[in-house]
């Protein structure tokens, strides 16, 4: 039997090497995660999602996967993971993995063999393909900057890697690529694992003419590679994946991380036999801006409900900047993102929370020299990279390592991060972190309605209860009513970045 409880789950991003060290290596580990999850049950979330915890070089911070069914001994065993499954659903708590199907790690064993031997049958596993002109086979471009095309020096073919050399594409023509897929998906749900997140799953399949891609105009805040990817194969192998996973027991569910800007695009990878859900990232690249974000709102639930499916609401993951920063940053980005909060847990759907939005945690600023993420490097410098959202977790009020570790930190954390901690917050009744927790038990429920509400604000209904949020007006009157929740202390008037919830009864 179905019960759809990812409908209107609250699912929390767990970034695997920031969550708690137990091991005293520096980085977080499975064993670090499994002593958290009272924290988790406590907080109201309903699943967990594991970013890749599998061995890998590290090149792109595990999501260059060199064997995808096993644990890499920084991060534990597999006898780690069976405890940590045990235990999360034993706190009601449901687990999702990660699963990198649009590249291998170039440590990968079918990656050797594919250079190993020009004729190796693993070498059609991945896109080689012969130069054009002296140069690559085609103009496109990897996600982390420059060409997606590496030269083997040794065979004088190019192989394709839309993110970084060390991550190249396999080729999902293939159909041996597919079956072994499957196999990494019923090794994971043999254990027990209540679904997957699907990396870069617009992706797998690329344009076989590999005709030059067309790119919107204007750019969008992410590459779609539009007419390179997002090809129509995907649908049939999601519908085999669907019926893959239906063939278990608990509803097992997937999320694709679909990045395309276009939500009618996206929604045709949730259709009914295909994917439960997929991140809709658009809320993410909306500036705090009322008109902006209503229209996403509108164009979201359009989209979702033309094929029955259910909106998913994103406002950081561990690839872009922390929302508060977005926002503007210092404590005006930080009242911004409180009043998100409560934007966020009161639409209809399911939400993804990112482990430390609910301490309201800003970017760090880390110097170059530490700098860790390959774009950063690839990008000689250009971009910045991701590590200012990916520095660990601060658990206690005193560094250098705030309770994540006894050693040093991978990532090095700021003074500030005491005042944010885990401990610094609780029981604070102005704290974020106690607003996320009361918001995560008091969600809202019931039909959505748009009510009137001046420009610059949003203001809707949920069953008996208004959400307001007062993006930039002057002043947003409240209604009568009981007062559920407020963003920060509230008389009549919601103030700009501010937001409630009243019960109108
Ligand atoms: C999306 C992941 O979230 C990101 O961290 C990674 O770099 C790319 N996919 C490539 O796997």
């Amino acid at each position: 039997m179905t019960t759809a409880w990812w409908r209107d789950a609250v699912f929390y991003e767990i970034y695997v090497r920031s969550f708690t060290d137990t091991d005293g290596d520096g980085l977080g580990d499975l064993p670090g995660i499994r002593s958290r999850l009272g924290y988790l049950r406590d907080l109201g979330v309903d699943a967990i999602w594991l970013t890749p915890f599998y061995p890998s070089p590290d090149a792109d911070h595990g999501y260059d996967v060199a064997d995808h069914t096993d644990v890499d001994p920084r991060f534990g065993t597999l006898a780690d993971f069976d405890a940590l499954l045990a235990d999360a659903h034993a706190l009601g708590l449901r687990v999702l993995v990660d699963v990198v199907p649009n590249h291998t790690s170039e440590e990968h064993a079918w990656f050797r063999n594919a250079l190993s031997d020009p004729e190796h049958p693993d070498r059609r596993r991945y896109l080689f393909r012969p130069g054009r002109d002296g140069g690559p086979p085609n103009g496109w471009t990897s996600a982390f900057g420059g060409s997606a095309w590496q030269l083997e020096r040794r065979s004088g073919e190019y192989y394709l890697h839309l993110f970084a050399p060390e991550q190249p594409d396999l080729d999902w023509h293939n159909e041996t690529v597919q079956r072994d897929f499957e196999e990494v998906l019923r090794f994971w749900l043999d254990r027990g694992v209540d679904g997957f997140r699907i990396d870069v799953a617009q992706g797998l399949f690329k344009d076989q003419s590999f005709a030059e891609m067309e790119e919107p105009d204007p750019p969008t805040w992410h590459a779609d590679w539009v007419t390179a990817v997002n090809q129509p194969e995907l649908h049939p192998l999601y519908r085999r994946w669907r019926r893959l996973a239906d063939g278990y027991e608990g509803d097992r569910s997937f999320v694709g991380e679909v990045v395309l800007e276009n939500q009618e695009r996206v929604a045709d990878y949730v259709r009914p036999d295909e994917l439960q859900l997929a991140f809709n990232l658009a809320l993410l690249w909306d500036d705090w801006d009322a008109a902006a974000m209503r229209a996403t709102i509108d164009r979201t639930h359009t989209a979702m409900s033309a094929v029955g499916a259910v909106a998913t609401w994103v406002l950081e993951n561990h690839d872009v900047p922390r929302v508060a920063t977005r926002y503007g940053g210092g404590a005006e980005g930080r009242r911004r993102a409180r009043a998100a909060a409560l934007l966020l847990l009161a639409l209809p759907g399911a939400v993804f929370l990112y482990q430390g939005q609910e301490l309201g945690l800003e970017e760090v600023d880390i110097p170059d020299q530490l700098r860790q993420d390959p774009l950063f490097f690839h990008s000689g410098g250009a971009r910045q990279g991701r590590d200012g959202c990916r520095v660990p977790m601060p658990w206690t009020t005193t560094g250098p390592g705030f309770g994540f570790t006894a050693a040093e930190p991978w990532l090095p954390m700021p003074e500030e991060f005491g005042r944010r901690s885990v401990d610094a917050q609780t029981e604070d009744p102005a704290s974020t972190l106690e607003l996320y927790r009361f918001a995560l038990a008091h969600r809202l429920e019931g039909a959505f309605a748009w009510l009137d509400g001046p420009s610059g604000t949003l203001v809707f209904r949920r069953g008996d209860v208004v959400c307001l949020v007062n993006v930039d007006a002057p002043a947003l009157e409240l209604p009568s009513g009981e007062l559920l929740v407020a963003s920060e202390s509230v008389a009549d008037a919601l103030a700009p970045a501010a937001a409630a919830w009243v019960r109108t009864g």
